[in-house]
């Protein structure tokens, strides 16, 4: 027994020996906890930062080296070394996740089950609707979605906000111009006896991201984000409550749910019912293939039906809205990891839609909603 147990200690010291020795040399070194390799900042070794360097903020470009312009260069997806990142308990945001889920007692001890396509009463409390209110009308345009993340604030995509207007006279309630309305806890919104409890918001400010482009030869979009402030708290209940940022890139999660009031087919009508779909996270290469280099893979994701049979995608109308997971810790809450973009056609497994990723804003986020 114990000359086993030496032999086994024996071998077990060669291989961290080897491990140790492996790590050390230059050319395996992962960072970001396995999510990248630390490669020389050029066109040769890290071309995905290298070319977008303009465009992320410098405070996103993670280094292992700054000194000698050693950069964590991302690894396509399926090559990352998959480890789920911890929650950073100085965040402010995550401090807020973990009060968000005590708002709503009933699912802290049952867990939501996904499947089927209508969403039921309070399964999404954070699905925002933004519209638009023509002066002198009472109807209201739904046409993107978008995520409470703070009572006051919902997340958005940033061309869901294009306005014909300047954006003091967009905000201005004197102005005689469109509005913009955000409502929350809505579910069939044809409906006043579904199982919900809406609550409307004028918005008091927006803000677009500064880097946002779009391509209008193309249709690709980028750094396609946006945060709207309501112009009150949102009572916070069953039917209204917040989802969390992500705590890490989300990487490591293949099966993601998007939900949205958007497009039922392509060039069809808009549901006023709240719909989900289970959606396959593709590879950066296999997007890159279907987009046709639509698609900037440092700031964006695709994802699709995975299957020739299904035509689950996101479309016109859940622009803005989110694409998410279980939240790894607490029951009650989902985690936005992407926000949807744009897509080429609806509903075709060969063309999935495009989503930018949440967890590179999360500074400018919480500087926006958090911050002084
Ligand atoms: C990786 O995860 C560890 C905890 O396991 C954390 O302390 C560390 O900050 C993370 N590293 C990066 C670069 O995010
Ligand atoms: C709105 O909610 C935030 C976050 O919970 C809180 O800090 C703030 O005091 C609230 N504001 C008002 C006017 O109630
Ligand atoms: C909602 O109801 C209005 C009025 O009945 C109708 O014109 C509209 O098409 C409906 N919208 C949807 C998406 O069903």
């Amino acid at each position: 027994m114990l000359k086993a147990m030496n032999t086994n200690s024996a071998f077990l010291a060669i291989f961290l020996l080897s491990a140790l020795s492996a790590r050390a040399a230059p050319t395996t070194e992962y960072c970001d906890n396995g999510t990248g390799e630390c490669k020389e900042l050029t066109a040769t070794d890290c071309p995905v930062l290298f070319y977008i360097e303009f465009i992320i903020e410098a405070n996103n470009i993670k280094y292992c080296d700054k000194a000698k312009d050693i950069v964590c260069c991302p690894l396509p997806l399926n090559a990352q070394k998959r480890v789920m990142t911890p929650a950073d308990p100085r965040k402010l945001y995550e401090k807020e996740c973990r009060r968000y889920n005590d708002v709503r007692p009933t699912c802290r001890s049952t867990p939501l089950i996904l499947g089927g396509t209508e969403v039921k009463g309070r399964e999404y409390p954070f699905m925002a609707l933004l519209g638009i209110q023509q002066p002198g009308s009472s109807t209201i345009s739904w046409d993107c979605g978008g995520t409470l993340i703070h009572p006051k604030f919902v997340l958005t995509a940033a061309h869901c906000l294009e306005t014909t207007e300047t954006k003091e006279q967009r905000l201005d309630p004197n102005y005689k111009s469109p509005k913009f309305v955000v409502r929350l806890g809505e579910l069939d919104y044809n409906s006043t006896t579904d199982d919900a409890q809406p609550q409307d918001f004028r918005l008091v400010n927006y803000v677009v991201h500064p880097a946002y482009d779009e391509n209008e030869d193309d249709g690709s979009r980028l750094n396609d984000i946006a945060l709207l402030e309501l112009d009150r708290n949102a009572t916070l209940n069953e039917y209204v409550a917040p989802a969390c940022l992500p705590s890490g890139s989300g990487d490591e999660h293949l099966d993601l749910t998007a939900a949205g009031w958007g497009y039922t087919k392509n060039a069809g009508d808009k549901s006023s019912k709240l719909l989900q779909v289970g959606l396959k996270r593709y590879g950066d290469q296999v997007c890159s293939e279907r987009l046709e280099s639509r698609i900037v893979s440092r700031t964006q994701f695709c994802a699709g039906s995975g299957s020739a049979n299904s035509q689950a995608d996101t479309c016109n109308g859940d622009s803005g809205g989110p694409i998410f997971v279980q939240h790894p810790v607490y029951n009650c809450l989902k985690q936005v990891i992407g926000i949807t973009s744009y897509g080429a056609i609806c509903g075709n497994y060969k063309f999935p839609s495009v989503y930018t990723k949440v967890h590179l804003y999360t500074d400018w986020i919480e500087n926006i909603v958090w911050g002084e």
